[in-house]
C-alpha cells in the first residue's frame, strides 16, 4: 500500500513515522508512505498557499492552485483508489471504514488548515471526506496521522502477532475485555482465576462473556 499526504505542515506527519510500529512497517515495505509539503506546489515567490475569503468573513482560506498542482502530479504517475480529505464535517471514522481503507493500495490524504479549503477542491478532486471526531482540530494533520495508524496497523505484516488486530475493540462490534499481565497477584489484586487455567475454552467463553458485559455497560447501541 501506498499513502500520499499532502499538508500545508508537513513537520507535524514526521516524528510519528520516524517510530515504533508505523516505522517498522515502512522499513519492512508493508507500506510506502510519501509526505508532500503543500508549500513547495505554490505558484508564487513568497510560497503562499492561503488567501482572504471571497465574500468575506474572517480566516484565510487553502488556495486551489497548489492542492490541484500536487494531486495531478501525483495521478501523473500511478493510479489512486481514492482520495480523501480530513475535515470535521466529514463522515465520521469508524473501525469499518478503516478496514475497508486498509483494502486498498494507493490513497492520497489532503490536510486542511486555516479556515479551510477552496470548495472547489473539495468538488473536483476529493472521493471522500473524513472526520476523526465530534471536535474541531487546528488542522488535518493529526487527523491525517490518526487515519493512517489505524489502517496500516491492519496491513499484514506490521503488527508481530496477525491475530491481535483482529481482537480488537470494534472489530465484531464488540469492546475489547480486560486483559492482564504479571504478576498474578499486585498487592491482594488478583488477575481472575479462569485466566490462569490453563483452559482454553473456558477462558474464550470468559473473554466473549466479559466483552458483552462491556459493551452493554458503555456503548449499548453498538450491540443493536
Ligand atoms: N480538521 C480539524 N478538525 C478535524 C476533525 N475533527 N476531523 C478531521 N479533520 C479535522
Amino acid at each position: 500500500m501506498r499513502i500520499d499526504i499532502i499538508s500545508p505542515l508537513p513537520e507535524l506527519l514526521k516524528a510519528p513515522f520516524s517510530t515504533s510500529i508505523l516505522k517498522r512497517a515502512i522499513d519492512k515495505k508493508v507500506v510506502e508512505v510519501c509526505i508532500h509539503d503543500l508549500r513547495s506546489f505554490a505558484n508564487n515567490k513568497h510560497k503562499k498557499i492561503d488567501d482572504y475569503s471571497y465574500g468575506g468573513g474572517g480566516g484565510m482560506v487553502l488556495m486551489i492552485e497548489p492542492v490541484a498542482k500536487c494531486i495531478e502530479l501525483l495521478k501523473s504517475k500511478r493510479t489512486y483508489d481514492t482520495t480523501i480529505f480530513v475535515t470535521p464535517d466529514g463522515q465520521k471514522l469508524n473501525q469499518k471504514k478503516s478496514n475497508s481503507l486498509s483494502q486498498l493500495n494507493n490513497i492520497i490524504i489532503i490536510c486542511g488548515r486555516y479556515e479551510g479549503i477552496d470548495q472547489r477542491v473539495r468538488d473536483l478532486f476529493i472521493d471522500q471526506e473524513i472526520s476523526i471526531g465530534d471536535y474541531v482540530l487546528m488542522g488535518g494533520e493529526l487527523p491525517a496521522l490518526v487515519i493512517c495508524e489505524s489502517i496500516i496497523r491492519l496491513l499484514p505484516g506490521s503488527m508481530n502477532n496477525s491475530s491481535c488486530a483482529l481482537s480488537d475493540s470494534f472489530q465484531d462490534n464488540l469492546l475489547a475485555p480486560p486483559i492482564y499481565t504479571r504478576p498474578a497477584n499486585f498487592k491482594g489484586h488478583k488477575v481472575p482465576d479462569i485466566l490462569l487455567s490453563g483452559n482454553e475454552k473456558k477462558i474464550s467463553q470468559w473473554r466473549e462473556d466479559q466483552s458483552i458485559i462491556k459493551t452493554k455497560e458503555r456503548r449499548p447501541e453498538l450491540l443493536k
